[in-house]
């Protein structure tokens, strides 16, 4: 049986059933426009409208824009408030009637992206930023994830660096590329002097268009587009939901090889 991944976005909330063995969807996927505002009722009700499209799945992993611990939502920056401290997965699995995952955005999109994309067998230290409404972060070291970095949120100039330099300033303020390639390029430097990854996978639907900015961007880390894209998202929604499906139960012990 599927296992559904469903990414909540500042704009929509987008979901498929995914081969987690792959890393690819298994069917088209179904968006539904975010609710405004974004409150934790009428985002329930749009997940249950979107995995309403692909009935009989197993068990759902569903990303968050914030700080997920233990399934429940500790942050929202760009989310209604609502959302501070209320038991996501809970509520997710009690309206879908499924085991839920759920995890924050940009640390689902990095779980794919080492799975399957452009973090693939790194070693060390590998950083994947998003550029949209704010900027997620995931760090990985040797390909395991520490969760809830949050790195979108260090002070920048004398603010939160996302206000300075996500891909929505971008559009808000109808900024040049090299304009904001500027600003990309001083955040980067600003994360590579704390942590010194060895690589960045920048993602967000702003990397589908690396050809505009990454040129006019000089750090020392290397830094390259994420590969899978919108559907990151997704996919490590369900790869981690996939985890959780498999975590250890009790050892059973073959017949005639007693425990000793
Ligand atoms: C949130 C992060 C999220 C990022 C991208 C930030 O404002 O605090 O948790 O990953 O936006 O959506």
């Amino acid at each position: 049986m599927a296992i559904l991944g469903i990414d909540i976005g500042g704009s929509g909330v987008k979901g498929a059933p995914v081969d987690t063995v792959r890393g690819e969807l298994l069917d088209e996927r179904h968006r539904v426009p975010t609710p405004q505002p974004s409150d934790v009722t009428s985002v329930v009700e749009a997940v249950a409208q979107v995995a309403e499209r692909f009935p009989g799945f197993e068990r759902v992993g569903i990303t968050f824009p914030g700080v997920v611990v233990d399934g429940v939502t500790r942050t929202a920056a760009n989310v209604d408030k609502s959302w501070i401290d209320a038991p996501a997965a809970q509520l997710f699995a009690e309206r879908l009637g499924a085991p839920v995952s759920v995890l924050n955005d940009a640390d689902a999109a990095g779980v794919a992206e080492v799975a399957f994309g452009a973090g693939k067998d790194q070693p060390g230290l590998t950083m994947m930023l998003t550029f949209g409404t704010g900027i997620g972060s995931a760090l990985f070291l040797d390909g395991t994830l520490i969760p809830n970095t949050e790195l979108g949120h260090v002070e920048l100039h004398g603010a939160d660096a996302e206000l300075h330099a996500s891909d929505r300033v971008r559009e808000a303020e109808d900024m040049s590329w090299e304009k904001w390639a500027g600003r990309v390029q001083d955040y980067l430097r600003h994360v590579e002097m704390l942590l010194s990854p060895r690589l960045f996978v920048i993602g967000g639907g702003v990397s589908k268009k690396a050809d505009r900015y990454f040129p006019l961007i000089d750090v020392r880390t290397p830094f390259v587009p994420a590969a899978l894209l919108n559907n990151a998202g997704i996919i490590g929604a369900a790869v981690a939901a996939e985890q959780a499906g498999a975590a250890p139960g009790p050892v059973e012990v073959p017949a005639g090889h007693p425990a000793s």
